[in-house]
């Protein structure tokens, strides 16, 4: 037998090399390469060509297909929702997120309401014994769910255990990290294992109709292989989102082969378990009382769904000479950037000396391009210590010429802004408005907006 191979695999991208190094040339990641040992095979072109010997593989009609297998509806509707109306039978789901964020209780909550819809599901659990998820599931007041339980990291007995059986509905696996195959050498946790273990268990949902989901934890440092090589393997991946110390936490689609992706589902931490939240919009609002300067509601849709959220800025005058800092939790940095550019270059407003602080209330996280008005209003009046009035919600995407252009559903964001008390909007010049119930100021460029603001105009 040939003797085996030493590669040197980085856990970040996957990419292998022949000699270690500190640090991978493929992702620039420092101390991220781990020894493996490569799989023994033979080159398929090294033993025959490629027209002999393979099996003939079945070409069907796109045409002729039939109606797919209804959904598996958990009726936990934001976990629902996130997966695009609930689960694909068959079909394999990544969740990532950072450890203690919530993951178990979510899958165990899921499951348990599956099993209470009198379908099959079975959660093996990598990390915990089956007692201690007893226990989780008394404090979350599930004790009496049929959900089959077991405890298991061996990918070979998992994979006997489940087809000595009718597959089940739903299969959990808590984690991926935990789980490895006899067959190759490395530690469970490394890209070879989970991504063997990954292929194998998508396989076996492929070939049972089971829906399986998979729990990935994500690490800062790259010591364990993040989820990042199972993403482009499974049909949906879900991120577990949320700030520590806020109780909130955020379900969010950022691939789904079956639905809409930046779809969201909102939960609360409570002490007993998950808690579903169906009014996003009156959560991110914090308690506002009166207007403060600095303080702006940006109208935002996440998925198809609308969500008011607070921007709040803090902007301080600074005397040294140092860089002033700029802090933002929520939003992107560089995109703060180009906003106090932007204001800088065409309104003649210098944030320069002064140091800027943008907090996102809540624990949202924005990537939506409209909420740059909603910023650009909230440093504005931050800058100049006028408060916007309690009645107003802003949004729309800033271009570098300070141009200010229109977003998508508006109407939607106008009506969910006149649904919840709002009675102004500063928005894009727009042509589809709908007919919402606030009073409507339209701006094309930012020194306008500005003016406006400032009382100027
Ligand atoms: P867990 O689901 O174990 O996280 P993960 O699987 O993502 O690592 O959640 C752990 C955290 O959730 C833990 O810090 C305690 C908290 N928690 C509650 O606040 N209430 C509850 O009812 C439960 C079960 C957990
Ligand atoms: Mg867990």
């Amino acid at each position: 037998m040939a003797k085996a191979q030493i590669r040197y695999v980085c856990q970040a991208c996957g990419d292998s090399f022949s000699k270690w190094q500190g640090q991978c040339t493929a992702c620039g990641g420092w101390n991220s390469l781990i020894e493996e040992v490569a799989a023994n095979v033979t080159p398929f072109s090294a033993k025959q060509r490629a027209s002999s010997g393979g099996a003939r593989v079945h070409l069907s009609d796109l045409r002729n297909s039939q109606a797919p297998p209804p959904r598996l509806i958990t009726g936990i509707a934001e976990f629902d929702r996130a997966l695009g109306g609930g689960l694909v039978p068959g079909s394999a789901v990544l969740i990532g997120g950072d450890p203690g964020i919530g993951k178990s209780t979510l899958l165990l909550q899921a499951a348990a309401a599956l099993a209470r819809r009198d379908e099959r599901v079975v959660y093996i659990s990598g990390e915990e014994a089956a007692d201690q998820i007893r226990l989780r599931a008394v404090r979350l007041g599930l004790q009496d769910s049929a959900v089959s339980l077991g405890s298991a990291t061996s990918l070979r007995d998992i994979i006997t255990t489940l087809e000595q059986s009718p597959p089940p509905s739903m299969l959990v696996i808590d984690s991926i990290q935990t789980i490895y195959a006899d067959q190759l050498e490395s530690a469970p946790g490394t890209v070879a294992q989970v991504r063997l273990c990954a292929q194998e268990l998508i396989r076996y949902a492929k070939a049972s109709g089971a829906a399986v989901m998979l729990v990935g934890h994500v690490t800062k440092d790259g010591q364990i292989a993040g989820p990042r090589v199972l993403e482009h393997m499974v049909d949906a991946v879900l991120y577990f989102e949320g700030e520590r110390g806020h109780a909130f936490r955020i379900l969010r689609s950022v691939k789904n082969r079956f639905g809409g992706t930046d779809e969201i589902g909102v939960f609360e931490m409570a002490d007993k378990g998950l808690i579903e939240v169906s009014n996003p919009s009156a959560l991110f609002l914090s308690a506002r009382e009166k207007a403060v300067s600095g303080s702006v509601v940006f109208a935002g849709v996440e998925g198809t769904r609308p969500v008011l959220v607070e921007v709040q800025a803090l902007v301080a005058r600074v005397n040294s000479g140092a860089t002033p800092r700029r802090a933002v939790v929520g939003w992107d940095g560089g995109r703060l950037a180009m906003v106090l550019a932007v204001l800088e270059a065409r309104c003649g407003l210098g944030f320069g000396a002064h140091e800027v602080y943008l907090n996102i209330a809540g624990g949202l996280r924005i990537s939506e391009p409209a909420a740059d008005l909603a910023i650009a209003a909230a440093l504005v009046s931050a800058l100049t210590d006028t408060p916007l009035g309690h009645d107003c919600v802003v949004f729309g995407e800033m271009a570098l010429s300070g141009q200010i252009r229109p977003v998508g559903h508006t109407a939607l964001r106008l009506k969910e802004a006149s649904k919840l008390g709002f009675e102004r909007a500063l928005v894009p010049v727009s042509a589809n408005l709908g007919n919402a119930d606030v009073t409507l100021a339209q701006f094309k460029d930012l020194s306008s907006f500005v003016d406006s603001l400032t009382g100027k105009r």
